[in-house]
């Protein structure tokens, strides 16, 4: 059983899961719990942060009938987190031999033994495409033979304080940190398809404080980004220019929100409660619209110009995925594809509770099939004290998926 923790800006979540039968994965538990002591996706009150992770993990333990949880994989997220593409090189001797996992393993590592600022840990090494000789875009080198083993990865760092605090709140409630999960490949893995992956997509993950944007191309992750921006700064625009309170503004949004203005009738009107206001007053729903437009605009376009940047945009065929709770609102799929020069565009949360999609959960979800299928490809090479000792790279994370 492997059990996974996502302290988001807003809300906690906790699974466990294991391989069942058939290679299945079987959530066993899934909890959210109100999250506080965490802003803009940074931890602000550890004690808060830590208390919010003791109480999902207590019932979680409940619910699955367990005395204790001591142990967790946990998602990391937020632009204090970067990856960039890195290589490494393995001889085999004698030349022509089998390829082994051991060789894959080397491989890797050396892949990660580049210097980054001490002010920087490491949280993941992703091999994106191993090369057997002269053969490219390998998958499972295991068993091929050669003379010369080489990988690309996508290496994740960390600003060491960020990730220190996350590490010290689930260590605060009595509990270890097995290993780190990259948030935006998360939320990938959990609503990607084996097609998306093969095609090239990108997967736009927006919650309430971030958006978590990654990008696959050739079966693996290849860029990502946090933009600290998420669908709370929706309605913080909203309460700031509508002069009402948060929760007045959020009604507002899920009640009458639309990411698109274009097509809402000027007659169209809704009442506000604003601060200090003994009654409610109307206005028309076209200008609550065009506040949200403008603010998901904003970011459909920072993810526009990160994309172009990429150099990804022209091999993206399976388009965009949106995920996550500000995704809901009404025309988001037409505003993004608008923004991404008409880049089709679907929205997909995961299947797990009684086949109804789950929205927010994105992350945790694709955190659970990642250590779930990594445990079982890297159980032998896995044994080391420290998650940061287990920052591991791994090679078959995208099989069997669909
Ligand atoms: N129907 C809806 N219409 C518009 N926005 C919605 C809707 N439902 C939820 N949201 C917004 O989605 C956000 C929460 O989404 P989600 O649950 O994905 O966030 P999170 O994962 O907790 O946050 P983060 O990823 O930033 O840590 C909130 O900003 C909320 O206002
Ligand atoms: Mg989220």
């Amino acid at each position: 059983m492997v059990t996974i923790v996502e302290i988001g800006s807003t809300k906690v979540v906790a699974i466990a899961a294991e391989i069942g039968e058939g290679q299945r994965i079987e959530i066993l538990g899934l909890v959210t719990a109100d999250c506080h002591g965490v802003k803009k996706g940074a931890i602000v009150d550890l004690a808060a942060a830590s208390r919010s992770v003791d109480s999902a993990l207590r019932h979680l333990a409940q619910d699955i009938g367990r005395s204790e949880i001591n142990e967790v994989a946990l998602v990391i997220s937020g632009p204090q987190l970067e990856g960039s593409s890195v290589q490494g090189f393995k001889p085999i001797i004698p030349k022509n031999r089998a390829i082994t996992n051991q060789d894959v393993m080397e491989v890797v590592n050396h892949s990660k033994s580049g210097i980054f600022p001490p002010d920087r840990v490491l949280i993941q090494t992703i091999p994106r495409e191993f090369r057997v000789d002269e053969v490219r875009s390998v998958s499972k080198p295991v068993g091929m033979s050669g003379a010369k083993l080489e990988v690309i990865s996508y290496m994740v760092t960390g600003m060491a304080n960020h990730v220190q605090n996350f590490e010290e709140a689930v260590k605060m409630s009595g509990r270890e940190v097995e290993q780190f999960i990259f948030g935006p490949l998360a939320s990938g893995l959990g609503v990607v398809g084996q097609t998306d992956l093969d095609k090239g997509t990108v997967v736009i993950d927006m919650g309430a404080s971030k958006t978590d944007v990654s990008i696959f191309v050739n079966g693996a992750l290849a860029h990502s980004v946090c933009i600290p921006v998420g669908g709370n700064n929706v309605t913080n625009d909203l309460s700031q220019l509508l002069n009402c309170d948060f929760d007045e503004a959020e009604r507002l949004k899920i009640g009458y929100g639309c990411a698109f203005a274009d097509g809402i009738s000027e007659k169209e009107a809704i009442e506000v409660h604003q601060l200090g206001q003994p009654t409610a007053r109307p206005m028309q729903r076209k200008v609550l619209c065009e506040i949200i437009e403008s603010r998901m605009k904003e970011v459909a376009k920072l993810i526009r110009q990160h994309v172009e940047k990429s150099g990804y945009g022209g091999v993206l065929e399976a388009g965009v995925i949106l995920t996550g709770g500000a995704t809901q609102l009404p025309k988001s799929k037409e505003l993004f594809s608008a923004a991404l020069n008409g880049m089709p565009v679907r929205i997909v949360e995961p299947n797990i509770k009684n086949g109804k999609p789950q929205v927010g959960l994105a992350a945790a979800i694709g955190a659970i099939s990642f250590v779930l299928q990594t445990s079982e490809d890297l159980s032998p090479i896995s044994k080391s004290d420290s998650w940061q000792d287990r920052a591991k790279g791994l090679w078959s994370m995208f099989s069997g998926k669909n």
